[in-house]
């Protein structure tokens, strides 16, 4: 009201309203509804004893268009409360509705995280348990191994010299049943071998004596043998022993790599070429030159993760001692490379061999 006696020479007294409008709009949008009625109802009180003449009393000189104007202010005041007071509610609701979407995209947030925490920890579960399974397949094939070598290969051997026996200390003996003996003596003699390599495929007993490089000797002359495949074996003279778990993952991938090339690849030769860098890193190469791996195949392997589970074994038998494997296959061949950092304590056990 003070303000609007300012303003009254430049508005000039015939419409007081000017400033009450403004004090209403103010309330409507910042205050609330009970505020701006309140403010409306002042400033109508205000403007009829200060303005509206005759000044400071509220008597009317011209009842009928001062009540006009008036009850005008008072029900444009109205519209204008009603249209702050709906928005001011559909703001509410917005910041309602935004605080709920928050709420339940923070919830969604905490759940995705936990989710995730469980499947890292049921993955990480997972692989030490599947690496718990590879060595206990490898402890087993090594006692089956042993097992098959000492006592089957041991009896086989008395029962052979037992028809040595039998040949010399019966010299009546008639010519067939000599020679049903003899017979006998070469199944025998046959069964040992197919035992001794059956035992030795399980376990080479030279991967535990005299280490990695005369394994892999031993297993690619019998491989050569067997498939007709021409493997050349390229192993620095410098390669000294690795760790148990080092020397077998390499001998199984080999043995896995080697596998793979006779029933897929279709090639006649491979090499294999292991190289040691600044004792720090091993690395195995198996390259062929066959048809390589088909494109339906390849991505089977990469999607569904279904295929391969020589592959598979591989990859995880490697991870288990920090290294990776990658396999580059075209139509001209296919590679697999392992990569294995060597171990703090597997370079101790070559220092000391060299000590
Ligand atoms: N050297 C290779 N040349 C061509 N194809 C190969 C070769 N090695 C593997 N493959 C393909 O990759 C697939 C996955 O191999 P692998 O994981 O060892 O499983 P599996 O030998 O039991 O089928 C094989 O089925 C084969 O189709
Ligand atoms: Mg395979």
């Amino acid at each position: 009201m003070w303000f609007r006696q300012l303003l009254a020479p430049l508005l000039g007294e015939s419409n007081p309203y000017h400033t009450a409008w403004v004090a209403v709009v103010f309330a409507a949008w910042y205050c609330g509804l009970w505020p701006s009625i309140l403010t409306a109802v002042l400033s109508v009180l205000g403007i009829w004893y200060w303005f509206l003449a005759p000044a400071h009393s509220f008597a009317l000189r011209d009842p009928r268009s001062e009540i006009f104007g008036m009850v005008g202010f008072l029900l444009f005041s109205g519209l204008i409360i009603a249209l702050g007071e709906s928005n001011r509610r559909s703001l509410t609701r917005r910041e309602w509705a935004e605080g709920k979407l928050r709420e339940a995209h923070d919830e969604l947030e905490r759940k995705v995280q936990e989710r995730t925490a469980e499947l890292n920890l049921a993955n990480d579960s997972l692989r030490e348990l599947s690496g718990r399974l590879q060595q206990l397949r490898d402890d087993e094939r090594r006692q089956i191994a042993r097992e098959l070598h000492d006592s089957v290969g041991q009896l086989l051997a008395a029962l052979g010299m037992n028809f040595d026996a039998i040949t010399m200390d019966s010299p009546n003996l008639d010519p067939a049943a000599i020679r049903t003996i003899s017979d006998s003596r070469a199944m025998v003699e046959q069964i040992s071998s197919e035992i001794r390599t059956i035992s030795y495929l399980l376990h080479p007993p030279l991967l535990d004596v005299a280490g990695l490089a005369s394994a892999l000797h031993w297993y690619v002359d019998g491989f050569s043998e067997r498939s007709k495949i021409k493997v050349d074996l390229q192993i620095p003279e410098t390669l000294g022993r690795l760790s148990d778990e080092m020397e077998i993952a390499i001998f199984r991938m080999v043995q896995e790599c080697l596998t793979n090339i006779h029933r897929h690849s279709g090639s006649e030769s491979a090499t294999i070429r292991l190289i040691q860098d600044n004792r720090r890193m091993v690395v195995v190469e198996v390259r062929d030159a066959g048809k390589g791996i088909s494109p339906e195949k390849s991505l089977a392997m990469r999607t569904a993760g279904r295929a391969g589970v020589g592959f598979r074994g591989m990859r995880e038998r490697l991870r288990q001692l920090g290294g990776t494997l990658r396999i580059d296959s075209n139509p001209t061949g296919t590679t697999v490379i392992a990569s294995l950092p060597v171990q703090e304590s597997a370079v101790k056990d070559v220092d000391a061999q060299m000590a």
